[in-house]
């Protein structure tokens, strides 16, 4: 069992990762919360395999609580959910002393999160993540969203969890793709951060996933701690997001989030490396560990398409546009540029020759 502590200037919680961690939720989140009433959201995939488990546990700690279902996936993160959620917590009479807990991937953290942030402005909510996605990047840090017509997480608050729990079993029933899914981004932290964490991905084995998950989350503890609100640092986490939130829109969601952005990581690394940023043979180095966990490099997708799209996600009052780039594995580097400047990275991140 590991603990990270997240120390914002709104809330210090801990999220705690480990084996058996929904079997044991109910003492947990009473030790933290005390005695409070609990709605219990997730969706229907997520309720088959695991809200048996934490309802028992939850009752078993002598908390009354309720659950909701949504239908499973990301074109359910809308505002018709979360008005059903809200609506489920008025009917059942939760009140400001109550809690959330979200049981689910990213989607249902995100949006259960945001309903606890909005019902009688603002309760408490508790996090169980069970996707990899979940534990290594949303369940941490207090974004919360749901989607509007007009674009992704365009409807959303800040506002921290109590406590986050971990639980590496609920991954076994995750999908192999969701899995990789989440890979990129826990990748990603190696990337960025720390080369050892990069290095050890290659071995990655079911007994060194508690240890991983868990740096991963220190990562991402310091850079919210430094910049809860995402004025500064935070931004760094948006590495392999330029390109990747292009390629994903490009192929109509056809490829999914973490996939996206390790082809949009494999391609500012190209870039970089093109431009002199980048220390030569890290580029080589992110593809390989890419390549090894299923993860693609590059896209058929051509630059004026990806431009179009990234040009146009962009806000129109800007002329610049900052780009996280690697130096080399380990330490990357915000790199503000003229807009005009992007259709270079990605014209060189394009071209597989030469690398
Ligand atoms: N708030 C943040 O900081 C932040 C950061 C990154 C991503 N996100 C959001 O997270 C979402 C993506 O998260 P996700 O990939 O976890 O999506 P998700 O919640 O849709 O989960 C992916 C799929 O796996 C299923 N699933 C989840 N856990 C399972 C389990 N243990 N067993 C079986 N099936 C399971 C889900 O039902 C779903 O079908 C996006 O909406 C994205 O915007 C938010
Ligand atoms: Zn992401």
């Amino acid at each position: 069992m590991q603990t990270v502590t997240i120390k914002t200037t709104t809330k210090e919680y801990d999220v705690v990762i480990g084996s058996g961690l929904l079997a044991q939720c109910g003492e947990r989140i009473f030790s933290v919360l005390g005695k409070c009433r609990l709605a219990v959201i997730t969706d229907s995939n997520v309720e088959k395999h695991h809200l048996k488990t934490v309802m028992s546990s939850l009752e078993k700690a002598g908390m009354d609580c309720k659950s909701y279902t949504f239908p499973a996936g990301e074109e359910h993160k809308n505002m018709g959910t979360l008005s059903d959620i809200l609506e489920f917590l008025a009917k059942e009479r939760f009140s400001r002393a109550d809690a959330v807990v979200a049981l689910g991937g990213g989607v249902t953290g995100d949006m259960a999160g945001f309903a606890a942030a909005v019902y009688l402005r603002g309760i408490r909510y508790v996090q169980l993540p069970t996707s990899l996605l979940a534990c290594v990047d949303s369940s941490v840090g207090g974004k919360t969203a749901i989607d509007l017509a007009g674009g992704k997480n365009l409807a959303g608050a800040f506002l921290q969890p109590e406590l986050v729990l971990c639980d590496v079993d609920a991954l076994k029933t995750l999908p192999q793709e969701e899995f990789t899914n989440g890979l990129c981004e826990a990748i990603k932290y190696g990337v960025l951060f720390d080369e050892e964490l990069f290095c050890d991905f290659e071995n990655l084995t079911e007994t060194s996933l508690i240890s991983l998950i868990e740096r991963c989350i220190t990562h991402k503890g310091r850079v919210v701690a430094n910049d809860e609100f995402e004025k500064g640092e935070r931004k760094f986490l948006n590495l392999g997001h330029t390109i990747g939130h292009a390629v994903e829109k490009c192929s109509h969601y056809q490829i999914k989030h973490g996939y996206a952005v390790a082809i949009g990581l494999s391609m500012i690394a190209r870039a970089g490396e093109k431009l002199g940023i980048t220390e030569k043979g890290t580029a080589e180095r992110i593809e390989l560990l890419f390549k090894k966990h299923n993860l693609p490099t590059d896209t058929v997708f051509s630059t004026e398409e990806l431009l179009n799209v990234a040009l146009s996600d962009k806000k129109r009052d800007s002329d610049s546009i900052t780009l996280v780039v690697p130096k080399k594995i380990g330490a990357c580097i915000l790199q503000t540029e003229p807009i005009e400047n992007l259709k270079k990275y990605i014209a060189l991140g394009g071209e597989k020759d030469g690398i």
